[in-house]
């Protein structure tokens, strides 16, 4: 098997680059042909691209220049899950941490480049050690360990699997496959995907004073724990099972040393997300060289985006001038949607025509430049849409999304200064009780006091202004932006700064804007009193 000769090579004392591990792991299919390579499929994920991501280059540039003083914190935070293997090898090593300028991870010239390059990694998750940590206060933003051994060949690549024929891959790279069950838990997950921020005041003195009052900027798994997808739970399903589904038959894992044993329970590694807007920037401007068929992984994603939701029209008609339509919106992933980062935001498209489809009534209209008509935080970005219960005009706009607020009680688009959330009408998973939530993942604004915005669903009510009774087409979208348009140009504005110079041209190029999660159409008829409709059906 030719291996991608753009896979990274590196071997040192604590890792190795993918391009090792490719050498037996890529080339594997189904017995019906689906290629199940694992690094070819890491290569396109956000995961393999942690690193060369323009827009994460340009945060860092940016925090690092409203907060000089916090340098060394940044450097630490900011590369320890998205250049793990950088940040933990020069940590071991004694060498400074680093990410941007001469001498910083991005630059080829310094002795951590490729490590930082292939961002997260096969020997960083391989490596994680179940250290008692996993999933507590603890263990989360980036507090993974991975030990350091004396001998290079007690290097563990855990995974799933008992018994694992070690020779080859021992005799090949110095590593040895063995068991860890925690490799298959959403705690192993959850050292990068929950994630609490130290914040600071105006002055940009500390402002948390421990770990528990921290800002949650990030908190997947918390919403996953509190739902019921959790281990236990009534629908329980963890990461793994939803984004890197099993192969359904027994296969060899490598094309090497396996003497022949096949296994049960193989995950594909496609890390499968909602990034389609980034991986199509990485593939217009050739920024992930090692990336194996990004167009494909879109493609992908996007089916898989297709699942995470349903929207139904629950009726709509026309009565005394007025069209009402109920939309019922359906969270199907295991935690909020969305989730993740702060810059991911769904929002509910609502059209009205009539027979001739002259459009009448619009909210959430999306603008080329990537801005939703209507959304005050676009206009503003020191505003926000409210969450709604009820809409009655085209400039209101239901957002699900997280609003964060600084010390002062502003809104703040800067990580650094977020404190807590203004809003926060993220959809629910299923089974996640908004009263019992813990408050790292509390629901905030009028979401709250929503009766039909719960668990698994939210419930919305449309009013337009029709006049005359006649019939019209009433269509509703769920549709997602992962990079929110109004929160990004806080972050855009300082195009001084030559990282997000570069990412402010990248975005305004950018190819996708969004992509629709699910629709449903209907027609809206005049309203009958009860009796009528009786009389009408009797005949
Ligand atoms: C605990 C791990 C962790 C730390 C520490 C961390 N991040 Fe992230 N970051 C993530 C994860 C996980 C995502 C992806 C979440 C998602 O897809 O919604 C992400 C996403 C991002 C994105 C969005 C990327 C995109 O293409 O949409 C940016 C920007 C970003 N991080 C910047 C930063 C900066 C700046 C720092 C340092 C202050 C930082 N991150 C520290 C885990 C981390
Ligand atoms: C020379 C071939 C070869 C190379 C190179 C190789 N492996 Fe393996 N790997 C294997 C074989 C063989 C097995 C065990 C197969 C079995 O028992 O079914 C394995 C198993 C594994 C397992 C499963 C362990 C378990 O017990 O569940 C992991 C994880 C793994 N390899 C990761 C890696 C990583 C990371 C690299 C790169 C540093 C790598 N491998 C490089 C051949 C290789
Ligand atoms: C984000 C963490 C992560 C990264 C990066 C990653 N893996 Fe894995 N890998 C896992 C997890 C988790 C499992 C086991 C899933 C389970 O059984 O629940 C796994 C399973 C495996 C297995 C067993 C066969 C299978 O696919 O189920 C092999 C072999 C393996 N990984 C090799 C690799 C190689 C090679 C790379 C780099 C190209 C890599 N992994 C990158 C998390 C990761
Ligand atoms: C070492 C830290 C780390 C670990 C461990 C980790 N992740 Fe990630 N993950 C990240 C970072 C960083 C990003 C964001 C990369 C970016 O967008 O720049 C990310 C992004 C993602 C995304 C979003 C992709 C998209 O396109 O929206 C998914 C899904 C994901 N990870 C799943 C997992 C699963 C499942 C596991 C456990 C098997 C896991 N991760 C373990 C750091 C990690
Ligand atoms: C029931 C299936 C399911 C489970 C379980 C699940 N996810 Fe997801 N996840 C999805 C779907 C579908 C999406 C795409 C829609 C979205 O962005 O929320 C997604 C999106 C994501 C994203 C991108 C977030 C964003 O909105 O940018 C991250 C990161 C992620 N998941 C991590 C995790 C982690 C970590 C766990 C375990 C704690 C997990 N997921 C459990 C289905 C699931």
């Amino acid at each position: 098997m030719a291996q991608n000769k753009a896979y990274s090579t590196f071997e040192d004392a604590h890792f190795s680059g993918s391009g090792i591990c490719a050498d037996c792991h890529d080339g594997l299919s189904t017995s019906t042909g689906e290629d199940i390579s694992i690094a070819k499929a890491w290569s396109n994920s956000m995961m393999g691209n942690a690193t060369v991501d323009p827009y994460w280059q340009a945060k860092v540039a940016a925090e690092l220049d409203r907060n000089p003083a916090l340098s060394d914190e940044i450097n630490h935070t900011c590369s320890r899950c998205h250049a793990p293997m950088a940040n933990d090898a020069a940590q071991k090593n004694g060498d400074p941490v680093q990410i941007l300028g001469s001498g910083g991870f991005l630059d080829p010239a310094n002795a951590y480049h490729a490590h930082a390059k292939e961002g997260v990694s096969c020997t960083l998750c391989h490596q994680i050690a179940d250290d008692g940590n996993l999933g507590t206060l603890e263990g989360v933003s980036g507090k993974w360990t991975v030990e350091t051994y004396s001998n290079l060949v007690d290097r563990p690549g855990y995974g799933q699997y008992a018994d694992p024929s070690t020779n080859a891959m021992r005799m090949r790279d110095n590593f040895t496959p063995r068991l860890g069950t925690h490799t298959t838990s959403s705690e192993m997950c959850a050292t990068c995907h929950d994630l609490k921020t130290p914040f600071v005041d105006a002055n940009g003195q500390p402002a948390s004073d421990s770990p528990e009052s921290e800002f949650p900027e990030q908190m997947v798994y918390s919403e996953w724990a509190h739902s019921a997808y959790a281990d236990g739970g009534s629908k329980a399903q963890r990461c793994q099972d939803c984004h890197m589904p099993v192969v359904n038959e027994a296969v060899e894992i490598a094309t090497r040393g396996t003497q022949g044993r096949t296994r049960n329970d193989f995950r594909r590694h496609s890390f499968y997300g909602a990034n389609t807007v980034m991986q199509q920037i990485l593939l217009d401007n050739s920024l992930a060289p090692t990336a194996d068929n990004l167009a494909q992984a879109i493609q992908e994603n996007r089916a898989f985006l297709q699942q995470s939701a349903e929207l139904r029209i629950l009726n709509a008609e026309i009565r005394d001038g007025t069209l009402s339509a109920d939309v019922l919106i359906l969270n199907r992933t295991g935690h909020k949607l969305p989730s993740g980062y702060p810059s991911r935001r769904v929002w509910v498209e609502f059209i009205v025509e009539d027979d001739n489809g002259e459009v009448l009534f619009h909210s959430g209209a999306l603008n080329e430049d990537g801005s939703i008509v209507g959304v005050d935080l676009d206009q503003d970005n020191s505003t926000y849409e409210p969450h709604y219960d009820t809409i009655t005009a085209a400039d209101q706009v239901q957002v699900y999304e997280p609003i964060m607020g600084n010390t002062d009680g502003a809104v703040t688009h800067t990580l650094l200064r977020a404190a807590r959330y203004l809003k926060d009408n993220r959809l629910l998973p299923i089974g996640f009780d908004k009263r019992t939530a813990p408050a790292d993942v509390a629901v905030h604004g009028a979401a709250a006091n929503d009766d039909n915005f719960v668990g698994g669903s939210d419930e919305l009510r449309y009013e337009v202004p029709v006049g005359k009774a006649k019939t019209y087409r009433v269509t509703a979208r769920l549709r997602y932006q992962t990079l929110s348009f109004g929160h990004i140009q806080d972050l855009l504005a300082d195009d001084h700064l030559s990282e997000v110079a570069t990412f402010k041209a990248f975005f305004e190029q950018a190819a996708i804007r969004a992509e629709t999660l699910a629709e449903d159409r209907r027609a809206a008829l005049p309203w009958h009193p009860p009796a009528a409709a009786e009389k009408a059906l009797s005949q």
